[in-house]
């Protein structure tokens, strides 16, 4: 049995870009299963092996227009499934039923559109105005005799959504699934609910028995499953999962690199014990600050942390010769990424312990490579996992090498420690929390001059960096409130003596990064 079978299914081809897993989440929060299938893979047995009761068609960077442009061929018309088509599928879907797309000026960003057929299903509850997000260069100029236009853009007069007036395929300029098209999940779940009538019964935990079975049937007798638990949610949740599976035959191995935010090693050792995992503690904390010290590019700084973490694993894994498989906490979008631009460049290397299971001959387990964080953070619920500690903010593995530019010093990791513990303290005490994706303090060499009593001080720069994302791919600097920046600013240059200046990272990603480096 595969995942997923069983629950309705939709199947997303990907033309490229980060479109395609923001479509995914927003039909997996809807209730239906999703794969995506990058579009020179997709065929119709492929569609029809995953039982997709429909098909979506993903945005993407280029254009059509282009000689090479990413293709599928007309079959898709004729699979026999509800389709719809956005922005790039749109006009893809546009050209395969006869249409004509031309090179314009475009549309960027928030854009009206009248819709001309508020009867159609897939604009149930929309008014005749609605307000869209449209990030486009090319657009629908015609649509032939046996399409209908549905929605026109007001200002250009562009087709914004059109049907085949003989069967339920649909194409839509706009992007339903970003959160400024504030009736895109509606028009989603039309197109689930009312376009293709799938029954909404996907829930991840619903799977976790499924999942068990899997890392058991794979696993023999006799052989032990690694896994490196960092606190965070996803190993946390492959471990329970291995355990569940196959009990004693679980090693869980957590490693303190000494870059762990404060209290979180006493933190994680405690939530591992209360759900029955004894993990093997391995404080490294003094190796890896020796092997940092003088280490000031980022890279070099993870490069050394990984090195010394596969080391670490290496001398685990060999003690013991029943251990042959590894545990990861994979996510999905890692796997499609990985698969998606082949030499794409790497901004940062995120990969913590890859390498590993190939030097070592062990085989890999990945249970959680079918879901998105926040279905792993559902399942980690359902396996006990108290509801604060599942939705902590995800924590990079090099920890707070990489939210301390230069040198990792003693001195500004204890600032960095000890401010982003008091960003959390405020955050937690305002309610902002868990509205926000991670928010950390970062320290730097530069300095800036205090007057502390009566003299005056060379201080530390902090910065603060609060961020809003939905995936950590592109994010937003949080508009928090002034009074909460304010005891954020007021309680770190009172209560860490070193630091003179709090500054606020106001700059979105792109063109920056959540992290600083
Ligand atoms: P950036 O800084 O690339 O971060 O915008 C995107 C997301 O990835 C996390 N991050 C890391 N996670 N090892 C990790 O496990 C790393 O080296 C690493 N660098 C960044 C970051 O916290 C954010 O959630």
């Amino acid at each position: 049995m595969r995942i997923g079978e069983g629950y309705s299914a939709v199947a997303i081809i990907n033309f490229g870009g980060q479109y395609a897993h923001l479509i995914s989440r927003r039909l997996r929060e809807l209730g239906v299963y999703t794969e995506i299938i990058h579009y020179y893979e997709a065929s119709p047995e492929k569609i029809r092996k995953l039982g997709a009761g429909a098909v979506v068609l993903s945005g993407g960077p280029r254009s059509v227009l282009e000689p090479n442009a990413p293709r599928i061929g007309s079959w898709i018309l004729e699979l026999g499934v509800p389709v719809l088509g956005i922005c790039y599928g749109h006009q893809l879907l546009a050209l395969l039923i006869g249409g004509r797309v031309e090179r314009g000026p475009g549309e960027y960003g928030r854009t009206w559109v009248r819709v001309l057929r508020p009867s159609d299903p897939l604009f149930r509850g929309w008014g005749s105005e609605e307000e869209t997000w449209m990030s486009h260069g090319d657009y629908v100029a015609f649509v032939p005799d046996n399409a209908e236009v549905l929605a026109v853009s007001r200002d250009t007069g562009y087709i914004a959504a059109f049907r085949l007036r003989d069967r339920p395929i649909y194409g839509v300029q706009f992007h339903p699934e970003v959160a400024h098209t504030p009736k895109g999940r509606l028009l989603l779940d039309n197109f689930v609910s009312l376009v293709a009538k799938l029954q909404k019964n996907w829930k991840p935990e619903n799977i976790v028995d499924e999942l068990v079975r899997e890392i058991r049937a794979k696993v023999p007798p006799g052989e032990k499953v690694l896994v490196a638990v960092s606190g965070g949610i996803d190993s946390t949740t492959t471990a329970l999962l291995v355990k569940r599976a196959i009990g004693d035959r679980l090693v869980a191995v957590f490693v303190n690199h000494g870059l762990l935010r404060e209290g979180e090693a006493e933190e994680v050792l405690s939530l591992l014990r209360s759900l029955g995992i004894e993990p093997v503690y391995i404080d490294a904390s003094k190796v890896f600050l020796k092997r940092l010290r003088g280490i000031k590019d980022c890279e070099e700084k993870r490069k050394i942390i990984g090195k010394t973490f596969i080391e670490i694993f290496e001398d685990v894994a060999r003690s013991d010769p029943s251990i042959k498989w590894l545990a990861q906490g994979t996510t999905y979008p890692d796997v499609i990424e990985s698969g998606a631009v082949p030499g794409a460049d790497r901004i940062k290397s995120h990969h913590n312990v890859g390498g590993l299971p190939e030097r070592l001959g062990l085989k890999v387990l990945e249970p959680l490579r079918y879901f998105y964080k926040d279905e792993v953070r559902r399942i980690a619920i359902s396996l006990g996992v108290p509801r604060e500690y599942a939705y902590r903010h995800p924590f990079p593995g090099p920890g707070l090498a990489v939210r301390i530019i230069g040198e990792v010093t003693d001195e500004k990791l204890r600032i960095a420690r000890r401010a982003s513990r008091i960003v959390e303290e405020v955050l937690r005490k305002a309610g902002l929390y868990d509205r926000v994706w991670q928010a950390f303090a970062v320290v730097g060499d530069d300095k800036w001059v205090g007057v502390k009593g009566d003299s005056r001080v060379d201080g530390y720069i902090v910065t603060i960096r609060i961020v809003e994302s939905e995936d950590g791919m592109t994010a937003d600097w949080s508009r928090i409130p002034y009074e909460v920046l304010a005891e954020i600013s007021w309680r770190i240059s009172s209560e860490i003596p070193e630091v003179t200046m709090v500054t606020y990272a106001v700059t979105s990603k792109p063109p920056s990064t959540i992290e600083p480096c």
